[in-house]
Formats: structure tokens, sequence, C-alpha cells
């Protein structure tokens, strides 16, 4: 294995002047760099990458350079160390992989265009200049720029514009950054902007192919979000402007660059007529995400890539901490209780999972730790855990104290711990260190023993797992007060059970609120109790409730049996988010249910008991007096009553569908997907296939291209399957930032399994050349081991990937990808008979 060197030990830039030439058109982009620094010594490297370097001067005078294109290097060798200024000249090309600069493409009334942006985390800045491009070689930038210009064009950088000479636009100079934070883009530009309470200047950028009012939410609530974190930490916005930049063609899902931030359309643009609050939500806490990391991240920014949790967990803790206090009617938290927790309870449970702290040196491993479950939704659990612990007082100390000491470079995760041990006089960093430094979590087991209410802790597993006699200390927050705060040690008695119950006068439960990563497992005892108050609890309990048994029932500690008895009991729930915790795991049921097989018909008669008194209180169609719960719990009613084939469902999303057949965009947005869907599927025709597609085509709204995707791999003819696997390369159609979606829910339909399978297996080098420097790019494996079931698939996964198990940040997901379909495979041949027999028996029983 290559060893790979720190490049900053051997020089320390100072200060960057970078001028670009970009020809769009012949796609090539010359470049001077020069470079001020301290040389440690006289042999030195810098990054660059698919860089021709044309001359290399060392304080004015020419010297030899050498290309290590394995260590993405130029290694030189300069009179002397010291003080340094180095001028390089090269020429490189525009890329087409949304890595370092490239272009974006789009199309506004038939008219072809792009637009040119740049995405540098975590190791592209060498792409676009020789750099250091360590997090930890901060500098200042001053940046200049000529491009093929047009009449009205607009160009927008990390600074604002200072003077334009000669066509040569020339930015103010950076405060001192990391490469990767660098950022520019250019092209045909609508735009919206404001001034926050301080009076940083906000705007909302996009192209001319969407309405001007789509940028209007975006710049609100990016507004809102710096006036809160200015508020919340303590700490001025640094800089004098805020730009938010929706790029056509994007590989993450938005980037922190320090005052221009790009994102993907999707999580940017939305109209404001027709929009879910769920896609609010989530474009609302993108936006705080990557405006938090203006602090966390930018100003402060991890020492080197083994903590980039800490930038990540709390930029995703801190999302929902914001647009919380800023639209608290919106309860986002719920979104985080409903898809981050689920998301990391369950890849965490796979063995072979990476930690939140992970040491990496390879540049491709870095990339491959991006692992949204873990760094980003488990870290973020850890930090809930740390605010639950030392409260929000202390919390908005330490981080102040944090930025004032840390500012323009770099820290640890120790050093934060040590702010909030002071402001808190808790000691976080050891109670962090068990979750941080050990991937898993520990399953809790209560249960009464010889009269005595004991605790144990050991290591939750879904499929196999080793035990390596892990422990964590846990905050058990547990609603009787002989419970310590934290658990550390392996078993632990809290006494006479009879006394603790009778004082307490209440079920016993542990992790009140969820806020831990652990779940628990209540003996029979203890489990009766709890089933005797659960109509009782709130719905956070009740979801939580749900969700620990199904995580249980898929680590083989409880059966499935179990939960198709429970799940009529929440049926009538008012509350989205255990109808939402409901229906993932009534989806699970599908897993034992051969299509068109009798247990299908079993199980859709189950999803109409199940949803039959939501779906006719709530009906299909969106009501202006609806609550939020009610807006939230309709789509994921109505997904399911379309499943069980509820005759009232599908003949009001049939009408739905003809009254809106000329104008489908404005369906309402939050059932706008099923609707589709059930037309796909109950009156499927190449007609009508040919009718989404084109909108698809034709259409920039995000959301509604979503929709139509969703509906469109739904279909239930092979003809029409194959002509949606026929049209994943074709970048016209489907852009490859949207190739996931297209591929996991074909590949989810059981007649597009074989295609999408097929398709993979003989495109797989197209698609690492496409998408393969994508920081998501091991979802596609991912996706595939969610979907798999039987040995034979099994056996097929294990060829196609095993001989890749080598390939630097593959090995892992392969690895956990055949643990997860063998856990299923085993899964279902042991509770196959039993599911679909108490299925079968609770829809007679009802
Ligand atoms: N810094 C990341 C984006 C990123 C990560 C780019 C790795 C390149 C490599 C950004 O802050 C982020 O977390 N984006 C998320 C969206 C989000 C709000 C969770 C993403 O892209 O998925
Ligand atoms: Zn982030």
């Amino acid at each position: 294995m290559t060893a790979f060197e720190h490049f900053y030990q051997l020089f320390e830039p100072e200060h960057y002047q970078l001028f670009l030439d970009i020809d769009r058109a012949a796609k090539q982009i010359s470049g001077k760099t020069t470079i001020t620094g301290i040389a440690k010594q006289a042999t030195i490297a810098l990054h660059q990458k698919d860089l021709t370097i044309q001359s290399v001067q060392a304080d004015g005078v020419a010297i030899d350079f050498h290309i290590d294109a394995d260590q993405d290097a130029i290694r030189l060798t300069l009179p002397k160390a010291g003080k340094t200024t180095l001028v390089i000249t090269y020429q490189t090309n525009l890329t087409d992989t949304m890595m370092g600069i490239y272009p974006s493409y789009y199309e506004v009334d038939g008219v072809k265009k792009q637009l040119i942006g740049t995405q540098f985390e975590t190791n592209s800045a060498r792409q676009a200049f020789p750099c250091v491009d360590e997090p930890e070689a901060k500098a200042t930038f001053d940046l200049a720029i000529r491009f093929d210009e047009q009449e009205g064009e607009t160009i927008l950088a990390n600074m604002p514009e200072t003077k334009c000479v000669e066509g040569v636009h020339y930015f103010d100079t950076t405060v001192k950054m990391s490469t990767y934070l660098v950022a520019f883009g250019f092209g045909e530009l609508q735009s919206k902007t404001t001034t926050t309470k301080s009076g940083v200047k906000v705007g909302v950028f996009g192209t001319y192919a969407h309405a001007a009012k789509e940028l209007d939410f975006g710049l609100d609530i990016a507004k809102r979000s710096i006036e809160f974190y200015e508020d919340f930490f303590q700490t001025p916005y640094p800089l004098p402007h805020s730009w938010q930049l929706g790029l056509p063609d994007f590989s993450a899902g938005a980037m922190e660059n320090w005052g221009l931030i790009t994102y993907r359309e999707a999580y940017l643009l939305l109209d404001p007529d027709n929009t879910s609050l769920t896609t609010k939500r989530v474009v609302a806490t993108v936006i705080a995400h990557e405006v938090a990391h203006q602090w966390f991240g930018d100003l402060v920014t991890m020492k080197w890539w083994d903590d980039l949790w800490l930038n990540e967990s709390f930029a995703n803790m801190m999302e929902y901490v914001c647009i919380d206090a800023i639209e608290p009617e919106w309860h986002v938290w719920e979104s985080f209780h409903t898809s981050d927790v689920p998301a990391a309870l369950l890849r965490d449970a796979t063995d072979g999972v990476q930690s939140v702290h992970v040491a990496v040196e390879d540049p491709a491993e870095v990339d491959a730790l991006f692992d949204a479950a873990i760094v980003y939704a488990k870290g973020a659990r850890m930090l809930v855990m740390v605010r639950a612990l030392i409260g929000d007082e202390a919390l908005r100390t330490g981080l102040k104290a944090y930025f004032a000491a840390h500012q323009y470079g770099n820290a640890t995760g120790a050093d934060l711990w040590s702010a909030l041990a002071t402001a808190s006089g808790i000691d976080v960093g050891a109670v962090m260190h068990s979750w941080l430094e050990q991937p898993g979590y520990p399953v809790v087991k209560a249960a009464v023993v010889n009269g005595e209410l004991v605790l144990s802790q050991e290591q939750f597993f879904i499929g196999d797992g080793k035990d390596q006699g892990r422990l964590w200390q846990i905050p058990l927050a547990s609603n009787y007060a002989s419970a310590p705060e934290l658990m550390k040690e392996a078993t632990l008695s809290l006494g006479d059970y009879a006394t603790l119950r009778a004082e307490a006068g209440e079920a016993f439960r542990l992790n009140v609120g969820n806020n831990s990563h652990f779940i628990v497992q209540y003996d029979a005892t203890l489990w009766q109790e709890i089933l005797g108050e659960a109509t009782t609890f709130d719905a956070l309990s009740q979801l939580q409730l749900l969700q620990d048994l199904r995580l249980l029932a898929n680590g083989r500690k409880v059966s499935f049996t179990e939960l198709v008895a429970l799940l009529p009991e929440f049926a009538d729930s008012p509350s989205a988010i255990v109808n939402q915790a409901l229906y993932v795991i009534a989806e699970e049921f599908q897993l034992f249910a051969t299509p068109d097989s009798d247990e299908e018909t079993q199980l859709k008669a189950y999803y109409r008991l199940v949803s039959t008194a939501n779906y006719t209180r709530l009906g299909m169609t969106p009501k202006a007096t609806d609550a939020n719960d009610d807006q939230l719990t309709r789509p994921v009613v109505a997904k399911a009553a379309l499943f069980g084939e509820n005759a009232a469902a599908i003949a009001d999303a049939h009408n739905l569908f003809t009254a809106y057949q000329e104008k489908l965009s404005q369906l309402p947005a939050a059932i706008r997907a099923s609707v589709l869907a059930n037309e796909v599927k109950q009156y499927g025709t190449e007609a009508l296939f040919e009718k989404l597609l084109h909108a698809y085509r034709q259409s920039s709204d995000a959301s509604f291209k979503q929709s139509l995707q969703l509906a469109i791999t739904q279909a239930n003819e092979s003809v029409i399957l194959d002509a949606v696997v026929a049209k994943f390369q074709d970048a016209d159609t489907i852009k490859p930032q949207d190739l996931r979606g297209w591929f996991y829910s074909t590949l989810a339909n059981p007649l597009g399994e074989q295609l999408a399978w097929d398709w993979i297996r003989n495109n797989w080098q197209w698609l690492l050349d496409t998408v393969g420097g994508d920081m998501s790019f091991t979802s596609y494996i991912q996706m595939i081991a969610r979907v798999f079931r039987t040995p034979e698939r099994l056996a097929e996964y294990k060829e196609f990937f095993e001989p890749k198990l080598h390939t630097p940040g593959l090995t892992r997901e392969i690895t956990m990808g055949i643990n997860v379909i063998e856990s299923r495979v085993a899964l279902i041949a042991a509770e196959q008979t039993a599911t679909n027999a108490a299925i079968a028996t609770a829809v007679k029983r009802a």
C-alpha cells in the first residue's frame, strides 16, 4: 500500500494568487498560480491532478519539476528552504465528472446552455490549481478569472468582485481558508438578494430555467439561518456576502464553500405554491446545514479528514436546531427521528461498519468516509446526546470559546470536547470516546431476575456479528430515579423491582426522549407493562417502541409475528411519525410475500385493515384545514391504501390524475408520486409512459421530476422497464446526478430487478467513469444489498463484487453488502412461514 504524505509538513502556503482563463467552447483552462509560503526544507511537493504543468519558478528562477501521478503530486527542489514565491503555469480541461471545474448542462426554451461551477471537497482543488490540498494548509486567496464571456453573464466567487479589467474579473482577497472551500461559478443567472440584520448580503442564484418565485424560499431560509447562527454561536458571520448557487449538475447534495454555497437545484429552489411540507423541511435543513458549516467547517476546520465527522455531524445536528428555532411549527425534529435515527440504527447494526471517527490517508478512502448513516446521522445523534447531557447554555458558551480559540485555524474532536467540558463541568470527551471510536451500539436488556430489575448491555447486530465485548457509556434517560445517569458497566442491578414499580406507579422505561444511540429489549414482564400503557404514550415514545421492535426483529431477537400483532394497535393514530414508523415495518412484511401469491393477497388485506380508517379520514386530496400531522400522514397512508388495493383510493387517485392530466406538475406535491404511480400500475400504457417521460425531460422542477421517476419505474410491463433502462446512459434524459434514484426504483420493482442488475454489471466501467468520483458512489453497492433477498442473488452479488473487494473505497461497502444480504436470506427462511400465517390470522380476525 502506498503511504500518503502530508505536504503541509514540507511547505506552508500563506497566500495564493490564482489566475484562470477558461474557454468553455474548447473545454480548456490555462492557469497561473503564484504561491507564497514557507518551505520547511528544499525538497517539497504540491498537489496537482491532471494538470499539464508548463513551467515552475521559485523566486523568479525557473526550476525543474517532477510529476508523481500516484500521489497527485508535483515534486520540486528549491534552491533553499525558507520563504519562497512559486509561480506555476499550466493547462487543464473542464471535467465532466462534477468534480473540479465543470460545466452543468441545461436548457431554456429548447436552447442548450452551460453554467460553470466548482466542486473541490474533498480533494479536487488540485484539479483546478496546484496547491497544498489539505484542510490544515489554510491560506488567503486572490482569484482572477477570464472566460469566453457573453453579454448578460454573471460571475460569483467566495468574495465580492473588486474590478474587471480587460475581461479579467478580480475578487477581493479571502480570509484564511482551506483549499477545498474555494469556489466560483459563472453563466446566465437570475438572482434575488436581501441583507441580514447585521448587514451580510444574502443571495440566491439560479438559471433561467426556473421561475423567479422558486428563489424566494431559499433566500428567506438562508437569511434567517445566518441570523440564527450569529446569535447562537455569538460569533459574527465573517464574510461580506453569503451566496447560494443552484447548479443543474451536482454530485453531492450541497457544498459549504465559504461565501458561495453550491446546491443541487432540488435542495435550493422550490415552487412556493406547490411543495409538500416534507420537501420544505428537507430544503430548509439542507440550507441550514451548509450555513452552519460557514462557522463549523469553514471558520474552524478539522485538522485532517479523520475528523470529518466533526464538520458533518455537527452541521447535521445544527440544521435541526436552527430550523426548529426559526420555524417551530414545522416540528422538524420529527424528520430527525424518522429518517436519521433509523438510518443510523440500521446501518450501525451491521458488522464491519465504520466508527464515526476513522483514520484515513488514501484520497479514495477519504471520499468513502462520507457514510451518511454514520458520519452524518450517527454522529449527529452523538451530538444530540451531548446536547441533552450538557444543555444549550453550556453548548453555546463552549462553542463561543471554541470559535474564538480556533477561528481561521483547525481543530480536532478533542478540542471541541475540552471547550464543552470547560463550559459544562462534564467530561464530555470521556463519554464520547466509547461512541466515536467504536463501531456499533448496544442493546440494553432490561429484565426482572430473581425479583431484581437488572440491566445489561451488549453489542446489537443484524446478521452475523462478532461480539468483541465492547462497552459503551450509556446515558440511560430512565423514568425510574434509581437508574443512574450513565451506565458504564456490562450489567447493573437497580434493586427490587416490585418496590421500584410501586414507587414509580408506571412501567419502567429507558431512553425516554430517544436521544441516546441504543435500543432496549424488555423482558416479557416489563414489555407487558409497557404495552398496557403504550396507547397513552406521546407520539415520539410510540415511534421509538415501533422502531426498536423492528430492529430487534431484524436482529432475530424477537419474532416478526409480534410486529404483525402490534401494528393494528397503532393503526388509527393521527400522528405522522407513528404512521411513518408503522408503514416502514409493514413494508418489511413485503419481504415475506412473493409478488402475485396468495400471501401477497393476504398482505394487501392486512394493509387495508391497517390503513382504511386513516385513509377514510384524510382522503387523497390535501385540504386547507389540514394539521401538520395530516399533511405528513396522508402520503404515507395513501401509498399504503393503494398498495392494499383499497378501491376508493384507486378511484380517487385515478380521478385526480384525470382532472390534472393536462397540468400534471400541479397535482398536489405531497401525493403526486402516488397518484402517478397508481396510474402507471393500474392503467399503464406505452402512451402514458411516453407522456410521463416527456414531462420528465421538459421539467426543471426537481420535485416533480422525482415524482415522475418514482411513478415510471413502477411499471408492470417489461417493455416499459426495458425502455427505462435504455435511458440510463442518456444524459439528455436522465442526468448522471439523478441516475441513483432511477436505478434503485427500477431494481426495487420485482419486474425490473433483473434488468437493472444486468445493466449495472454490464456497464460498471461506464458508471465508474461517469460518477465514480462522487462522495456517494458506494450507495450503488448499498442499494443492491438493500434489495436482494434470495440465495441466488447473493451468489451473483458475490461473484460480481468480490473481485472488486480490494478497490480503495469499496472494501467496506462490499463486505457489509454481503453480510446484509446473507442476513436477509436467513431472516426470510426463518420467519416467512410464521409471519405470513400471522398476517392471515390478523386479517381473518378483523
Ligand atoms: N460538505 C458536504 C458535501 C460534500 C461531502 C462534498 C463530501 C464532497 C464530498 C456538505 O456539507 C453536505 O454535507 N452535503 C450533504 C447535504 C446535506 C445537507 C446533508 C450532501 O451532499 O448529501
Ligand atoms: Zn455537510
